[in-house]
């Protein structure tokens, strides 16, 4: 009896312990700050409207963030003596933006509700948005996740993975944060929007059939020294040429058209199973939309901070202690 009764605690505690590990919920902040979700939309919609590029921006920031440490808005820290950040790390210097569209609205954020709304949601709520404005792809984001209070230079090179990865790198580094093979397939038609710098890809890698020459021409004109690097001058590309600001499934048409940048991209075309998949994304845009909404979904759950862990930072790119 004895024994049985502290089973059932035991069970009880066991249980709770695991619900509080993925205690995020949609419509967390009901009660606290009701208007968040409005709040963030209008600072990230105007922003889009001024660049449709920071949305790109702030759909990879919510992946950076995410991978490193988990969704806790480590790679909006900013350096401290001693201490370089996450984002001065190559994979996010000098090319992720959208660092001031968070700002912004956590600065409305905190004269509407202080000390409430963590950055790492204000991340995701954005990143949904620009879905939203630039795919018309909605999801109701999951929120309560807290604020972590580490970032360090070196960690995203052994979580982000690198657009010379193959498909094995590629799929082994989503399988870490908890991702299938298929998720990365799903959400690299991210890749439908924004733009790479030079730098980041190089078609004559011997694995990949060659990129279609109509578009090489064009790198040739764009790209200075292409298919080398010039580290002192190098501009970006839309991922997507024809609908660069257009969140759709034409990334995978251009995959089966020798049309990808990426190496990591071009990766997908090298197996029968993700070849499959592009294929199917590629002729199935609602199925390709709804899988992407879902797996933003899951990205946005990895290793979160939640109830009484991290804290709520008063100013995204600083944490409490030293503000
Ligand atoms: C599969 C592994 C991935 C690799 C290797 C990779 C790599 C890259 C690289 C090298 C760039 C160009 C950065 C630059 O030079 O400016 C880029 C851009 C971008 N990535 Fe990825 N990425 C991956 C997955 C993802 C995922 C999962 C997302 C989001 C769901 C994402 C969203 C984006 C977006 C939106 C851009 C354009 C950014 C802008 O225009 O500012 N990527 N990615
Ligand atoms: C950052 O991470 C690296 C590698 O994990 C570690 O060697 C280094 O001590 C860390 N830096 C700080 C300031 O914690
Ligand atoms: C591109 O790949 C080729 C073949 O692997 C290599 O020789 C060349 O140095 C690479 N160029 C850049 C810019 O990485």
């Amino acid at each position: 009896m004895q024994n049985s009764i502290s089973f059932c605690f035991l069970l009880f505690l066991t249980i709770s312990t695991v619900s509080m590990a993925s205690n995020l919920q949609v419509g967390f902040y009901g009660q606290s700050c009701p208007s968040v979700e409005q709040v963030v939309r209008k600072v990230v919609y105007k922003a889009i409207s001024q660049n449709p590029g920071l949305g790109a921006g702030l759909i990879r920031m919510h992946f950076h963030d995410c991978f490193v440490r988990g969704c806790d808005a480590s790679v909006l820290l900013d350096s401290t003596p001693g201490n370089p950040a996450e984002k001065e790390h190559p994979a996010n210097f000098p090319s992720l933006r959208g660092y001031e569209v968070i700002d912004e609205a956590k600065t409305k954020l905190e004269s509407q509700c202080p000390n409430t709304i963590s950055c790492a949601d204000i991340i995701a709520f954005a990143a949904r948005d620009s879905s939203l404005r630039l795919g018309g792809i909605y999801y109701a984001v999951q929120s309560g996740r807290r604020d972590g209070t580490i970032s360090n230079i070196s960690e995203p090179t052994t979580n982000v993975p690198p657009p010379f990865f193959n498909l094995q790198q590629l799929e082994e580094s989503f399988k870490r944060k908890g991702l299938s093979l298929e998720e990365m397939v799903v959400l690299s038609g991210a890749h439908s929007i924004g733009v790479t710098h030079c730098s980041a890809f190089n078609e004559t890698h011997p694995y990949y059939p060659s990129l279609d020459p109509s578009l090489a021409k064009v790198l040739r004109e764009k790209c200075p020294n292409y298919p080398s690097t010039n580290a002192n001058n190098d501009p970006t590309v839309p991922l997507d040429f024809v609908t660069p600001n257009k969140l759709d499934n034409l990334y995978y048409k251009d995959l089966q058209n020798n049309r990808a940048l990426l190496n990591s991209d071009q990766a997908l075309m090298t197996t029968p199973p993700t070849v499959e998949m592009v294929r199917k994304f590629g002729s199935q845009g609602g199925v390709w939309a709804n899988k992407f909404a879902n797996a933003m979904v899951h990205m946005g759950s990895i290793e979160v901070l939640t109830g009484t862990e991290g804290e709520i930072r008063r100013n995204c790119r600083v944490v409490n202690y030293y503000n």
